[in-house]
């Protein structure tokens, strides 16, 4: 079954051409990063717009790659929510149109769904049940995944998310936009263990919490210019290094309390913080300590893309069918 998928939540334009649920034929996104950087977040109404310029060359040239014909796509796929209204609207409304004019079935996909599904695209995929850390610039989420659509959620942030956190500090540390790639950059100049950033909610079940660490950091930063030291290089690294180390800790912790209070021996980490180089040490070093498999996609799937719009998709019409045209987008989409 060959399946293309569009996925236009947030600021990346992107389109996918994957076979049997697993096999990538092409992965193309055209990020709008650069443009939203010069504002230091992104502009809802310019991802729209950027979207709407991007979506249909976008999808050609995943075509091309994948070097097949819109004749020989078995079902288009399109992500409804969450994320920023106008933004979905564009590739929502591309993908229902390119099925209704092409008589194709047409799914709607939950971008969540799609960082969970990213993982079934690797070698390994998960095995049922898993444990699944979804970590993105809008979500912490803690998931126990049962089966396919069978899923309970564990816990969430209590406010920011956890790459939210990071791409705060990173603005009010000046580093630029997306904040999580800047933040690591400089941590690996610095000394994590120079602040003792808190480590919020640590012993109380599921739920996180990373505004107080922001706000942590800003009376370090305070601090240190009362010192004289504010903007100094040195110190910018080494705020980035305890930062960082303090996120980590606490996604490991209570992730892999999860996996042993619940007995589970998957665990899967998913999302744009996925990337992160310490993430991804700290969770290979503890499942290897407790025999637990770990599956985390490769970077580019962890972040924001298409395919795993594709892979969700497959089993969402395995296991549910087609969606209806009539499907609109949900900003605040629950899972
Ligand atoms: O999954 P994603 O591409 O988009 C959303 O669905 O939000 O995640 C983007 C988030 C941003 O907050 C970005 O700063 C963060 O992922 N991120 C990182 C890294 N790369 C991207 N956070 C920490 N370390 C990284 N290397
Ligand atoms: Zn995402």
């Amino acid at each position: 079954m060959i399946i293309l998928a569009l996925e236009t939540s947030c600021d990346e334009t992107a389109a996918a051409v994957i076979r049997d649920g697993r096999h990538i034929l092409s992965n193309v996104v055209a990020s709008q990063m650069k443009r939203h950087s010069q504002y230091g977040g992104v502009i809802p109404e310019l991802a729209a717009r950027m979207h709407a310029e991007k979506i249909d060359p976008v999808v050609r040239i995943a075509l091309e790659q994948a070097d097949i014909s819109l004749n020989k796509v078995d079902l288009i796929a399109g992500t409804t929510g969450p994320g920023l209204e106008g933004a979905l609207l564009v590739g929502a409304c591309a993908a229902k149109t390119l099925a209704h004019c092409n008589g194709k079935p047409f799914v709607s996909v939950n971008h969540l769904y799609g960082h969970i599904y990213a993982s079934f695209l690797e070698n390994d995929p998960p095995s049922f049940p898993f444990i699944c850390l979804i970590v993105s610039g809008g979500h912490s989420l803690l998931l126990l995944v049962r089966d396919h659509f069978n899923i309970e959620l564990l816990g969430q942030t209590r406010d920011d998310a956890a790459g939210e956190a990071f791409d705060k500090v990173a603005r009010y540390l000046d580093l630029g936009y997306p904040g999580g790639p800047r933040v690591e950059a400089q941590a690996k100049h610095g000394n994590a263990s120079r602040f003792r950033f808190p480590r919020a909610m640590l012993k109380e079940g599921y739920e996180f919490s990373f505004s107080g660490l922001k706000t942590a950091v800003i009376q370090t930063v305070q601090q240190l210019e009362k010192e004289n030291e504010g903007a100094s290089h040195a110190a910018v690294n080494d705020i980035c290094a305890s930062f960082q180390s303090a996120v980590v800790d606490v996604l490991a912790y209570k992730t892999l309390k999860a996996c042993t209070d619940y007995g589970v021996s998957q665990l899967v980490v998913s999302g744009g913080v996925a990337c992160n180089g310490l993430l991804r040490e700290a969770f290979s070093a503890a499942c290897r300590d407790r025999n637990i498999a770990l599956a985390i996609p490769r970077p580019e799937l962890c972040t924001d893309n298409a395919a795993m719009i594709a892979a969700a998709a497959y089993y969402h019409y395995q296991t549910l069918g087609p969606s209806p045209l009539t499907t609109t987008v949900n900003p605040a989409m629950a899972l």
